[in-house]
């Protein structure tokens, strides 16, 4: 596992990088997306090269990582709909090669089905971005969850709800309580993890996911069997890593050609 700890703007870029040189090479990669504040910047800087340097998304899939169960079609908070305004319709991607788990189907457990199969299908996930919940949860695998879990119904953690109730008008009654979700065991078949997080409130989370044993109670301590896995912090993130000065040495001497 790699970690490298730099400013938010300096992160960005790096996984920025990460999926352009993929698009670059081929461009009918396949992208996992999430969701959430952590890769908003991300979506930003692959914008700005899309507008500015013509990278295109016009051949790519793109796969996110869940969604709430019973919102609105039209609710914007939708992951569909985040995920449509903050990168696919600022980029030249085709709506329909952007896919998500469908939280208003009759039966979620068919489309969860469906929705694997549609992943394996595309050839499997190149590049996964992640951010992480101050519970240790990726994607909305809460904690408990079985480390080889595959695209289910979840239900979200109280600390879940609290946290995202600021996409709700800060009331958590609004935060749906259930959302279908990408599994651990789906996400670690990604060819590439790149893990985000920003902030002191996600210090805890990112010491355990780095540092702490592999465990379902922080369920993204499972990338630690990953062996391509990224994760990309800013100083207050790091705040609680007990080998931060290790990783900004094995960083600082990575040569300049090699990517993440
Ligand atoms: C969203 C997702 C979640 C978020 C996590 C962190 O698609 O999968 O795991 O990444 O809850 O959320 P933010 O980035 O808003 O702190």
């Amino acid at each position: 596992m790699e970690v490298v700890i730099a400013p938010e703007r300096e992160l960005a870029a790096l996984a920025a990088d990460a999926i352009e040189s993929l698009l670059r090479r081929r461009p009918r990669t396949v992208l996992g997306l999430a969701t959430g504040s952590s890769p908003l910047k991300v979506y930003d800087e692959l914008a700005r090269r899309h507008t500015e340097d013509g990278l295109s998304f016009a051949e790519a899939r793109g796969f996110m990582l869940d969604e709430y169960v019973g919102l609105a079609a039209d609710h914007p908070e939708r992951y569909r709909n985040v995920i449509a305004t903050e990168i696919a319709e600022r980029v030249d991607w085709p709506a329909d090669q952007v896919r998500g788990p469908d939280g208003l189907a009759v039966d979620l457990p068919a489309a969860c089905a469906a929705y694997e199969e549609s992943i394996r299908a595309a050839g499997g996930v190149d590049l996964q971005l992640l951010g992480i919940g101050t519970d240790g949860h990726i994607a909305f695998n809460e904690p408990g969850s079985s480390l080889a879990s595959r695209t289910r119904i979840k239900t979200l953690t109280r600390q879940t709800r609290v946290d995202n109730a600021r996409f709700f008008d800060g009331d958590v009654e609004r935060v749906p309580t259930h959302c279908l979700t990408q599994g651990l065991g789906t996400i670690m078949q990604a060819r590439h993890l790149v893990l985000l997080a920003t902030g002191k409130h996600k210090a805890e989370a990112v010491h355990q996911l780095v540092e702490g044993p592999v465990s379902a109670l922080w369920p993204a301590t499972v990338m630690q069997l990953h062996p391509h896995a990224t994760v990309l912090v800013d100083e207050a993130a790091a705040s609680r890593l007990q080998l931060a000065d290790y990783y900004r040495q094995t960083y600082a001497s990575k040569p300049d050609w090699q990517g993440l």
